[in-house]
């Protein structure tokens, strides 16, 4: 099943500038989706079609089959969770434990619930030491971190991250990370549309939407985006490290067809030394 599908879209903020130009493709259910691009490229004016924040008088969004429209716009905003760019427009209460906890009272959680799922959310995004404190005097990173868990606790079946991560240490974006891979292996139904600029991070996914100046310049799934190293940098971005050591290696003859991560290149380097 489809989870968002997106046709012939097209943006404009006004009338000089076209921010989504024509730009059709899917996402299906369970899938794990990368958008990449530069600065400017409308990856996040995307993000927020697709979360009816704003909308679009060209081309069509489907939501699990429906058409977003303005009549079923807040229904099927229920099935999505985002985490924007900036943490700073993202908090409105006095306490972490408050702003993690904001969106399960909208849902109508059990109250009694309630207090469990905050801490739950808040131990596995390393951040239930601070639940007593304003969300105003966090640091950017941790900021991102409440944003994350009050996003995850609502158990939505689209997330999307838009540079979620972009502002936390290398750990705390492994630590993320990991978090995502244990939410998709409990439930292999959620679908994952992260905008990033960590192309280790893209690296990671199902498939890639590459954007530029609003249009897709290329999509594909993993094997098809990173099969073409040389493509990818002509496009402007960085090699990710494993697929770029595979690639010279593999230039100097040796057959790791099957060889998906650095732990399995390592065992195999080791075997034919
Ligand atoms: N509120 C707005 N009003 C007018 N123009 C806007 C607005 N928001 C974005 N734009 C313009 O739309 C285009 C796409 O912006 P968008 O924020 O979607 O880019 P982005 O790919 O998310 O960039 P970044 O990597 O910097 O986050 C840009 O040219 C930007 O100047
Ligand atoms: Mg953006």
């Amino acid at each position: 099943m489809k989870a968002i599908s997106v046709k012939n879209l097209t943006y404009s903020y006004d009338e000089h500038h076209i921010a989504i130009d024509d730009i059709s493709f899917d996402i299906m259910q369970g899938s794990y989706v990368s958008i990449i691009g530069p600065n400017g490229s409308g990856k996040s004016t995307l993000a927020k079609l697709i979360d009816g924040l704003i909308s679009s008088n060209k081309g069509e969004i489907k939501i699990f089959d429906t058409t977003l429209d303005r009549k079923n716009v807040n229904k099927l905003r229920q099935r999505i969770g985002i985490v924007f760019q900036n943490p700073d427009n993202q908090f409105i209460s006095s306490t972490v434990e408050d702003d993690i906890a904001f969106g399960l009272e909208n849902q109508n959680v059990d109250p009694a619930l309630m207090k469990d799922i905050v801490l739950e959310y808040a131990k596995k995004v390393k951040m239930s030491d601070y639940l007593d404190k304003e969300p105003s005097n966090l640091s950017g990173g941790q900021k991102q971190r409440v944003a994350i868990a009050g996003v995850l606790a609502l158990n939505r079946d689209i997330i999307i991250f838009d540079e979620a991560t972009s502002m936390l240490d290398p750990k705390g974006r492994e630590d993320i990370r990991n978090l995502i891979k244990q939410l998709r292996k409990s439930n292999p139904n959620l679908t994952m549309l992260s905008i990033t600029h960590d192309i280790e991070e893209a690296y990671l996914s199902d498939y890639v939407i590459i954007l530029n100046k609003g249009k897709i310049v290329k999509q594909g799934n993993h094997d098809e985006i990173f099969s073409n190293l040389d493509e990818l940098k002509s496009l402007g971005f960085e090699t990710p490290f494993f697929a770029t050591i595979k690639e010279k290696l593999q230039k100097r003859g040796y057959d790791l067809k099957n060889i998906n991560n650095i732990e399995e290149l390592i065992n195999k380097l080791c075997q034919l030394m």
